[in-house]
Formats: structure tokens, sequence, C-alpha cells
């Protein structure tokens, strides 16, 4: 029923994907604050089309969030849904095959901004919703929190949540914005990793300087940046900020056998991004390096002369971004101050620097023996005809652990993206199997909770 439901109304689904995936929602970049709130409307529209309650644009000091309900009976367990509608830049445009706010269907795939991450999959909650309203008696209540400001660090809705505990009360949360390890092997994701991101600015002589009057007698800020930005890792892919790793788990080696039986493939991973090998901490698999380790990365670094030609300067000044993502135990906050300490401690007297800390977010670990998790295992079960494998995804979503701190609920993370989609990427995709397969994942994860006792 609810499948041929999906197969008929597969066409208008894409339709209104594509309206949504032309809104140029990208929250970072105040040029586009008027997309990202016609983005808000246009989910309102699209909740109240499919009949759901209190349906609201909330405003924020931020982006607004989207709200909506149906309560159908108190008795009934509450399943609250989160996602995002804002995306990413997406910079740089001249490397994109087709424009990244004009929706394209190519080798059975959506390319557009946003396709996967997070709009393709946020709006298979609502379609998943319809189809079950057109073919079932409904038993469970549903809450919907979509976002606007996810990709640039949850602001508002840290403060939303906090102050809304009862309005956003539920059985379970579910969010679908990860991936699954390829289209043969569902996965459930049961880790995220955390994130500290940091700012470093380096300032040599007060102004830029004649690099031969003054070269070799004045520390250059970008040599200097450069020197102390290497030795943070040694070439064991070892972080050496002191007490760095103190608070990160140790998996048993039963642990690690598990987290290593699932069906990776390394020279696909490899293929994919055309590279001759992979790189990381000695002593740990690609699959642990990714979803069990901390890593620490040059996001962006700059300052000197760019432009066409050589000027012979000694600069000034060097910045750099640089982001740790993290794993359980550690803290985002620590872990920002040991860096900010270890990066003061290291810089010589010869430059001044500035540590600034982006926003951040903490790990989390997934409790698999719930109710929730066992009717996304069993959806996929039902729905794939396969057991689904539980992986630690690399990404963040640092919401989560604010969730299970201030609703005490745990987030069932049911995406079905794959790392293909190059999400953040130019020719970000997601495949039309995936939305299909993933809206029909949803109806019977949604119907799993209602139905299962325990
Ligand atoms: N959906 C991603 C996170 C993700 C992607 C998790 C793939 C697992 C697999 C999310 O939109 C995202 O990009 N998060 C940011 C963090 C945020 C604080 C900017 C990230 O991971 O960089
Ligand atoms: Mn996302
Ligand atoms: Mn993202």
């Amino acid at each position: 029923m609810i499948k041929e439901y999906i197969h008929k109304n597969k066409e208008r689904f894409l339709d209104e994907l594509f309206e949504l995936l032309r809104i140029e929602s990208v929250s970072a970049d105040s040029k586009f604050k008027k997309e990202v709130d016609k983005a808000a409307d246009w989910l309102v529209g699209s909740f109240e089309k499919i009949n759901l309650d209190n349906v609201e644009k909330i405003k924020t000091k931020g982006h607004p969030i989207v709200y909506a309900e149906k309560i159908l009976d108190d008795s009934f367990p509450t399943i609250l849904v989160y996602g995002h509608y804002d995306v990413q830049p997406a910079d740089p445009y001249e490397l994109w095959d087709s424009p990244p706010f004009e929706p394209t269907i190519k080798n059975e795939k959506i390319y557009a901004r946003g396709a996967c991450d997070d709009k393709g999959q946020m709006y298979m909650h609502l379609k998943a919703y319809e189809s079950l309203q057109n073919t079932s008696k409904i038993n469970f209540n549903i809450k919907f929190m979509i976002e606007g400001e996810e990709e640039c660090g949850s602001d508002s809705l840290e403060e939303f949540v906090s102050n809304n505990k009862e309005k956003l009360s539920a059985d379970v949360i579910v969010i679908s914005d990860t991936s699954i390890i390829n289209n043969d092997n569902p996965s459930i994701t049961v880790g995220l990793r955390g994130l500290s991101y940091m700012e470093v600015e380096l300032t040599g002589p007060n102004r830029d300087l004649h690099s031969g009057t003054y070269g070799g007698a004045v520390n250059n800020p970008i040599n200097q940046l450069c020197e102390m930005i290497a030795s943070l890792k040694d070439k064991n892919g070892i972080i050496q900020i002191p007490g760095f790793y103190d608070k990160v788990v140790t998996y048993k080696e039963e642990e690690r056998d598990i987290i290593n039986k699932v069906p990776f493939d390394l020279s696909e991973f490899k293929s994919h991004i055309d590279i001759g090998d992979t790189f990381g901490e000695t002593g740990f698999s690609t699959v642990e390096r990714i979803g069990t380790r901390p890593t620490l990365d040059v996001n962006g670094i700059w300052g000197g002369y760019t432009n066409e030609g050589a000027k012979t300067v000694l600069p000034s000044k060097a910045y750099a971004k640089i982001s740790m993502r993290l794993v359980s135990n550690q803290s985002s906050s620590e872990i920002s101050s040991l860096f900010t300490n270890h990066l003061n401690n290291i810089c010589p007297k010869s430059c001044k620097i500035k540590v600034t800390e982006h926003h951040g977010g903490e790990p989390c670990v997934v409790n698999t023996d719930t109710k929730g998790y066992r009717s996304a295992y069993k959806a996929f079960q039902d729905v794939w005809k396969k057991d689904p494998v539980p992986t630690f995804d690399g990404g963040s979503i640092p919401i989560v652990a604010l969730f299970k701190k201030e609703l005490s609920l745990d987030s069932i993370l049911m995406g079905f993206g794959l790392d293909e989609d190059a999400i953040h990427s130019p020719n970000e995709s997601y495949g039309l199997f995936n939305f299909y397969k993933g809206i029909e994942t949803i109806t019977c994860f949604y119907q799993n909770f209602a139905e299962n006792e325990k």
C-alpha cells in the first residue's frame, strides 16, 4: 500500500523537493538572509499542505525554526523529527557541472546544493508522514522541528530547546542527516564526532616589510605559523597538544573487531577521491580513524601576497582556521582551551599570537538498547532485506548531545546519504533510489516505533 502510494506520487515528491532546492538558503552568509527566510516560509506551506497543526515559523536572533505537529492522542507515543533546511555555501561555483540551485537529474541522482545535506533527507520525513496519512491509520504523534542554522552552529536552536522542553517532549528523536555505507549495505549511525573550531592570528612586525631590507633578521609570521602547525602532529599522525588524548575512549579488542567488520572497501574509498594512499594515526584502520579517533586539520591558511606576479614582502600577519574532530569523552571547551594554551606556549617572542574559538560541539554515542534503535533496525531489515550495520560517522551534529542533555532523549541517526554524495562540495548529489527507499524506511520506522512495546 505505502510502496504504491510512494510510487504513484514519486514525480510530485520530486517536484516539491526541487522547489525547496531552488531556494538559496545559505545560512553562513548574511547576503542570503532573505532566501533562508523564504525556505522557512516554503516549509511552513508544505507542513500546512499535509494538514499538520500548530505550524509556526519561529523567529530567533538568527534564522527561523519551523515547527509543526500532529497530536492525535495523548496516549500514543510521540516522535520528534529534527532536520535542517539551511545549506553550506555553494562556492566555488565554477566547479559545479550544473548550477547549484537549479536541481538537475543525471545518472539517477539529484544534483543541487542541499540535495543530500539536508533538504533531500529532511523532506523524506514530510513525505513519509504524508504517505502514512493516505494509506493507514496512524497511531503515533509527530512533532517536526526544522532549523535554519545547522551549518553555522545551531546557536538559536540551543536556546530554543532549553526554553521549550515541554513543547518538545517526545519519546524519541529521529534525524536523517548522516550516511549509509553503500546501497547494498545499509547502516545506522551510532556515533558522531564533536568539534572544536579555532582561528589563529599571528603578527610579526607591525607592518608589511621589504623582504630584502628586513628578511633574515625579523621573524616571518607565515613561516612561523607553518612551523607551529607542522609541530601539532608528529609523523605518526599523533596530535602533540599536551592532554589532548587524556579523555579519549579506548575500545577493547573485541569492540574494535566489530567496528572493523563493517563492509568498507578501502580501494573504492581511495579511488572515489583519487588519492594514492590513505594517511592517519598509526595503529588504526581508516574506519577507526574516521569514526573513533580525534583529529586536527587546517581548514584554511592565508596571509602575505597571493596576487599575480611576485611581490617581495615580509608580511605582518598570518592566519589559519584549524578544526579538531573529537570523540567521546573529549569536551569541546576543554580541547579548545588546551589548544589555546599550547599555541600560546609555543609561540616565540618574535611574534604575537591571538587564538579565538568558533562554534564547537560535543561528540555523541547512541544507545542501541532502546525501542527507537530496535525500530530503526527492523525498518532496515523489512525494507532493505538486510541487517543494518552500526557505524561511527566522522561528521558532527552537535545538537544531538544537547538533545540528550536538555531533553533526556536519544536520537536515532537514520540517514540515507552516501560518501560520494559530496556534501559541502561542488556537485553535491542525492540518489533517487536513496530518496524513495528512505521515505519507505522512515514510514516503517514510524510504524515500528508506534507498535513495539519496548
Ligand atoms: N549532516 C552533516 C553532518 C554529517 C555528515 C554527519 C555526514 C555524518 C555524516 C551536518 O550538516 C554538518 O555538516 N555538520 C558540520 C558541523 C557543524 C557544526 C557545522 C560538520 O560536521 O562539519
Ligand atoms: Mn546536515
Ligand atoms: Mn552539513
